[in-house]
């Protein structure tokens, strides 16, 4: 008896444990925070606060996200423009950040996830072929003109295609954290520092080593 009771104060506290891993970003007990990224404290859980008597209107703007990113910057391309701490410290522990996302004809923002956000975005130019997979490997996949919306539940892995071969698209989005995080799937796999061990990926993919090594060199660099 005592030990069944033990076990289920211990699914709880696993339970809660998991739960406090996929909350929210923490609420803020304070109207606002400036982030103070010269502070020695930038570590853990995100800089400290400047005094508020120190807080102006310019720590609650930033014109980051004016201007198109550049699309031939990397191999896919896409750029994707974040608010940060630095560029926007007042959005320190308000649980948010936006995102300028600019495709090349063609290009796309390929599989990835956020794990600390669910992410809505806006197509404001083009045509975008976007979708995302749940847990249980369902696939959903929408076209979004200027104007419409779509969700990208937290943490799940998404894509953005431009599928005009012409003209380049721009999106913008409002994530659920002020510290997103991004993994993508092919780079996290196959171009990690130091790399997964090649077996690893040969048994995960069904491939052998010479297409371990011919996917990562295309992906390094
Ligand atoms: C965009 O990135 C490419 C590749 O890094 C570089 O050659 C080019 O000069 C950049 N363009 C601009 C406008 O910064």
């Amino acid at each position: 008896m005592k030990t069944k009771i033990k076990k289920q104060i211990f699914l709880v506290l696993v339970l809660f444990l998991l739960l406090g891993l996929v909350s929210a970003d923490p609420n803020s007990i304070i109207d606002y925070c400036i982030a103070d990224t010269s502070s020695p404290h930038y570590i853990s859980n995100g800089p400290t606060c400047l005094s508020p008597n120190s807080a102006c209107s310019s720590h609650f703007t930033t014109s980051a996200l004016s201007k198109p990113g550049n699309t031939t910057a990397n191999k896919f391309g896409f750029s994707v423009i974040l608010t940060t701490n630095l560029n926007l410290p007042g959005h320190r522990t308000q649980g948010l950040s936006m995102a300028r996302i600019d495709i090349a004809p063609n290009g796309l923002v390929p599989p990835h996830s956020h794990p600390r956000a669910s992410e809505v975005t806006t197509c404001l130019k083009g045509e975008i072929l976007l979708g995302f997979i749940d847990t249980s490997n369902k696939m959903y996949t929408q076209k979004l003109r200027p104007g419409e919306s779509y969700v990208f539940p937290k943490g799940l892995i998404h894509f953005l295609y431009n599928v005009d071969k012409n003209s380049p698209a721009v999106a913008i989005s409002g994530l659920s954290s002020e510290n997103p995080g991004t993994q993508i799937a092919s780079i996290s796999n196959f171009a990690s520092t130091p790399t997964m061990p090649t077996f690893v990926l040969e048994k995960a993919f069904k491939i052998d080593a010479q297409e371990v090594n011919r996917i990562s060199n295309h992906l390094k660099g």
